[in-house]
Parts: C-alpha cells; structure tokens; sequence
C-alpha cells in the first residue's frame, strides 16, 4: 500500500511589532506534533509546517519551520497541493502590527496603541482550493458555544471535519498535556472524546481521519 502523505501544521506565528518584539499567542504544538506522530506510527509521509516551539519534532517528519502567518501560509499553500490529509492544528495570529517599526520602539509616550491588521485565513484559502481526493480538517478553539460556532467554521471553510476544542477552562487546551474534544464532520455527524492526554487524542483522532470512519 503507497503511503499516504500528510500534512500537519503546529504551534503558533509571530507577528513582528519591531525588530526585538512580537504579537503570539500561547499555542505549546504539542496537539499538532502528536497529530505528526501518529501520522507517521499509522504508515503516512508527514510534512509538519510548524511555528515556533519548545518541543522536539517526531522523527522522520519534513520538518518546515515558519515564524509569521503569511510565512505559514505560504509553506502551507505550497505542501498542500499533494497532500491526501491536511489537518490545520496551528494557532495562527489572526491579527498582526499593520506597519511594523524597522527600528526598536522606544517608550516616550504613557499609552500607545497598536494598529492590526487581518492576517490571511490560511484554512479558508486551503477549503477554496481543495481537491477532491483531499481530506481538510481544521480546529476550533472556542469559549463559549463550542458546537454551534465549530459548525459554522466548518462550513464556511469548506471543511471535512473540525476538532471543536472548549478553552478558558484548565486541563485542557492551550499549554495543558490534556484536551477536551468533538470532531464534527461535514455529514453533521459527531464524535466526542473524553479528555484524553493530546497523544492519546491524536491517536483517535488520526485514525478516525485515516480510514474515513469518523462516525
Ligand atoms: N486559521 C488559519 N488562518 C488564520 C486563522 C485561523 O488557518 N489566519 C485556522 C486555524 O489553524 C484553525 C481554524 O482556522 O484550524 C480556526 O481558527 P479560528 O481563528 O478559531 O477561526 P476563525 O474562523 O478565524 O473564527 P474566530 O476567530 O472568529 O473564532
């Protein structure tokens, strides 16, 4: 059986303000790199664009390093034309400094207030562009009405599936070892884990996205 190639994004982008200091957010990677370990453990050839991170990449991943969200989505566009699997696990800025300075900013005034700018919607462009063969899965991190929100988005973006994650509360989500979630898929069926170590998630999750059996 040939290989399936996979394609994982992971972590967050940086959004430069100045030449010493950037806009993040506190995405750890580790839900996506054991997205990328599972990946690989189930047989796949893993591509994982990845912002920056602490943690090591699984072996036997391409590893793409990015920093900024116009970076990732360029590295992303660009890997997904092949890929049979394309799961968007990064936590892109959605905003970055609309005329970052070229000099370090100094502090002469008691506020200051940023102007930001839209960042592209990397899964939107990725749903716009999605072949046929291709299964495009993105992530939903949300406050409040997780499901109904996570549903929309995956409409919008033209998704196969979304993994609706609550954050806000502790033990689980951002910079937790554990996750809370629903995968939903474009048939309107669900699927709800328990919370469940990210490695052990990713290990449903992929195989579930793998074999096509969700629900
Ligand atoms: N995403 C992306 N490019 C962006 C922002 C987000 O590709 N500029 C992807 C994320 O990787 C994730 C999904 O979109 O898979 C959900 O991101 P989110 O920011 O929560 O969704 P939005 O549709 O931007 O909605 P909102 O910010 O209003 O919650």
């Amino acid at each position: 059986m040939r290989a399936k190639r996979c394609l994982i994004t992971a972590g967050p982008t940086r959004e430069a303000l100045d030449p010493v200091r950037f806009l993040s957010n506190r995405s750890s990677g580790r839900m996506g790199y054991a997205l990328a370990a599972e990946a690989l453990r189930a047989g796949c050839r893993v591509t994982l664009v990845s912002g920056p991170v602490a943690i090591a990449p699984p072996r036997g991943a391409r590893l793409v390093r990015v920093e900024t969200a116009e970076q990732m989505r360029r590295a992303t566009l660009r890997e997904a034309r092949r890929a049979e699997l394309v799961v968007m696990a990064a936590a892109v800025a959605d905003y970055r400094p609309a005329s970052p300075a070229k000099r370090k900013l100094k502090k002469r005034t008691a506020r200051l207030s940023l102007r930001l700018e839209r960042t592209p919607d990397i899964l939107a462009a990725l749903g716009r562009r999605k072949p046929r063969s291709q299964v495009l899965v993105g992530f939903a991190a949300e406050t409040h009405d997780l499901l109904a929100n996570a549903r929309a988005k995956l409409a919008r973006k033209n998704l196969d599936y979304i993994v609706a994650n609550p954050v806000g509360r502790p033990g689980s989500g951002f910079e937790s070892s554990h996750n809370r979630a629903t995968l939903l898929a474009r048939d309107g069926s669900t699927r709800a884990f328990p919370r469940l170590r990210k490695e052990a998630l990713a290990r449903r999750l992929v195989r579930l996205l793998l074999d096509g059996r969700a629900h």
